[in-house]
């Protein structure tokens, strides 16, 4: 089996997910809380989800899984070299249980720890990301590359509250808000941790960070964002870990290396 064979099943299980994102959006929806009050999750999900691990065990019967509605809260993620597809079901579930139009599908299939694909669709707007490693990124097939831009006080700059209310990790987002705002152009949430790196690729904003993410909420974007010529690393500056929890990517590794530089810096627990 080649990779072309996983990337044709997971693009059309992708645009089948997207199908029942757009149906559900604007609906009333069953919520219920995961960790904490603002950690939600919808039938959707669940369903977005089971629909594609269905899809590929059909295809694929060796492959394995982590998909954030599958994986028990507390659980540590095993990540080993067999096919792995990372999946987030609804990324910006709080935007879908609102009807705030930027919500997406995210997949991504690691081969001995390697993301060798990465899909993001937001079916709402019609925005299809893709990468292969080696190939390029692309939205809507239209090859995208990130701005390039090297100055801090020039970006456009992405970032997220989070979906914890821990006192310790908001006072940290608070600070770094703080720090940030009287130094960059602009500071922007969309409310998806995917859709915000995408929008890095794409070139629509420079960098984006965040702590507290899980390896289903950037590992299709980390590879979109590099194949776009975008820079992921650890926020403290090293390589970039997808069990970390902890992310920054900039369209320069200049602006990488000067975010990373004035970060406050949170270490949650690893997945
Ligand atoms: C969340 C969103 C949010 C980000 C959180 C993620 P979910 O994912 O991407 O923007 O700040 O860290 O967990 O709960 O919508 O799948
Ligand atoms: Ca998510």
């Amino acid at each position: 089996m080649s990779i072309d064979n996983f990337y044709t099943v997971a693009f059309d299980l992708v645009k089948q997910a997207g199908a029942i994102i757009r149906d559900k959006i604007n609906r009333p929806k069953d919520v219920m809380v995961k960790s904490c009050d603002v950690d939600l999750v919808t039938e959707s999900d669940q369903q977005v989800e089971k629909l594609f691990m269905e899809g590929i065990i059909a295809n694929f019967p060796d492959h394995r899984f982590i998909g954030e509605e599958t994986t028990s809260s507390g659980t540590k993620v095993q990540l080993t070299d067999a096919p792995t597809w990372v999946i987030d079901p609804i990324d910006g579930t709080m935007n879908f249980v609102h009807g705030l139009p930027h919500t997406c599908i995210s997949v991504a299939l690691l081969i001995n720890k390697i993301t060798e694909i990465g899909i993001v669709y937001n079916p709402i707007l019609e925005q299809l990301f893709t990468a292969r490693k080696g190939q390029g990124a692309f939205m809507n097939a239209n090859p995208i590359k990130v701005s390039g831009e090297k100055e801090l006080n020039k970006s456009l700059l992405m970032f997220e509250m989070g979906t914890s209310r821990d006192p310790e990790k908001m006072k940290i987002v608070m600070e770094n808000l703080k720090i940030l705002t009287s130094k960059v152009h602009g500071l922007r949430a969309l409310g998806s941790a995917a859709l915000n790196m995408c929008m890095v690729a794409l070139g629509g904003a420079d960098a984006n960070f965040e702590f507290g993410i899980h390896i289903w909420d950037f590992a299709a974007s980390d590879l979109i964002v590099r194949e776009a010529g975008g820079y992921c690393i650890d926020p403290a500056g090293g390589k970039l870990d997808l069990l970390s929890r902890r992310l920054l990517c900039a369209s320069s590794p200049e602006l990488a290396q000067e975010l990373s530089n004035l970060l406050v810096q949170y270490y949650p627990e690893r997945d």
